[in-house]
């Protein structure tokens, strides 16, 4: 089969193997999912952050404007322990940041998580106390998935259950996973996952790393995905810096079966990405992208900014994801209500100089056309 149909583009049952990067946090706005899905891509909503009423009323809304393929993507969490020392050394960290913004003293530890997705619960272990997150959200979307019979479904962050995973096969639900080296590919495979995306280190966003250190999972995509595809029978999705039709055909040639791509989504129209974070997109440089953890307390690539210099010295001291994360919620937020891009993250693959401000369905249609240029049998 040539360009653009292959065995990825028949199973998601789409005309191009191009697939949106699911971006949680407001990005992946109904519009943007169905744009990508009507110029036949796969567009995903990042519903990782969303409580579960709030994936059912973005369901129906992107089914208003799409009777095309679309997939939802979830976080896999487990439950986290955290010592409460560590929580509140960090919200001692974090004070000078919600003084400037007018933020209210947060509780000594649980600070800002009242009305996040994660649920959590204080406890007393061994006599210290800890923080404790419930992972509790993440199975009542994977029920609303199911209910909601949604078809395509993606993760992150680590393997659904057998049990789950049994129960999509039952209904006919693709599944994506996520690996950033070669022994998380060949987990996915065996546990039944039917697609794998390869995410080079140049990716924008949270590591999906699940096994060993997140320094381990940083492979260039380059190297990733010859490596995925010698070792997997299942189709290979390249992700991480992929902004055109160059790199989608040199994606191919490299043995990927299709391309996911977040950046290049998140200057266009249709994204809820905040304006001064597109501005800061376009205004950037390739030289303007690190990893850090200051955010969650999970390593993710973005754009450089002050919160990010400025804790970076700190960060190992920081708790773990997804509870560093429910701490910096409210400054984050606030900061987005103020204007503020410097205590804002501002996720961004190593590409996103390459970012461009136009609608998607003229974007996509720039990218096939050159991708088709390159793959010309
Ligand atoms: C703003 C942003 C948010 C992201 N959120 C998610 C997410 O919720 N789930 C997920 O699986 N991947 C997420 N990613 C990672 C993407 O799936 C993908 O690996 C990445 O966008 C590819 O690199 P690129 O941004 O250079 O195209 C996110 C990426 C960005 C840029």
């Amino acid at each position: 089969m040539s360009w653009p149909n292959n065995r990825l583009t028949q199973l998601l049952g789409i005309d191009y193997p191009l697939i949106q990067a699911p971006m949680a946090g407001g990005v992946t706005t109904p519009e943007l999912v169905a744009a990508v899905s009507n110029a036949g891509g796969l567009g995903s909503l990042g519903a990782g952050y969303m409580k579960p009423e709030a994936i059912r009323q973005a369901i129906a809304a992107i089914r208003q404007r799409t009777d095309r393929p679309f997939a939802v993507n979830l976080f896999v969490s487990e439950p986290v322990k955290e010592e409460a020392q560590r929580v509140i050394a960090a919200n001692r960290l974090l004070a000078p940041y919600r003084e400037a913004l007018n933020l209210p003293e947060p509780e000594p530890l649980l600070s800002a998580v009242a009305d996040d997705s994660e649920e959590f619960t204080v406890s007393l272990e061994d006599s210290s106390e800890m923080l404790v997150s419930t992972g509790a959200n993440y199975h009542e979307q994977v029920a609303v998935v199911l209910e909601e019979g949604i078809d395509r479904v993606s993760f992150t962050f680590g393997i659904p259950s057998d049990a789950e995973i049994a129960t999509f096969k039952q209904r006919g639900v693709i599944t994506i996973g996520t690996a950033t080296h070669v022994l998380e590919g060949i987990v996915l495979e065996e546990t039944g996952i039917d697609v794998v995306v390869a995410q080079g280190m140049e990716a924008g966003g949270h590591r999906g790393t699940f096994i060993g250190r997140p320094e381990q999972g940083l492979l260039s995509l380059m190297t990733l995905i010859p490596i995925l595809v010698d070792q997997l029978r299942i189709p290979v999705v390249a992700a991480g810096g992929i902004m055109d039709g160059r790199g989608i055909a040199a994606a191919h040639h490299l043995g990927a079966s299709g391309v996911q791509m977040g950046t290049a989504f998140l200057t266009t129209p249709e994204s809820g990405a905040h304006s001064m974070y597109k501005q800061a997109l376009l205004d950037t440089t390739e030289m303007s992208t690190v990893l850090t953890k200051v955010f969650s307390g999970k390593l993710a690539r973005g754009l450089q900014n002050r919160f990010i210099t400025e804790l970076s010295e700190v960060q190992d001291q920081l708790p773990g994801y997804p509870i560093q994360n429910a701490l910096t919620r409210d400054i984050r937020r606030a900061a987005a209500e103020h204007d503020m891009p410097e205590l804002m993250s501002l996720w961004a693959g190593t590409g996103c100089a390459l970012c461009q401000s136009r609608p998607v369905a003229e974007l996509m249609r720039q990218w096939l056309d050159q991708a088709a240029q390159y793959l010309k049998p």
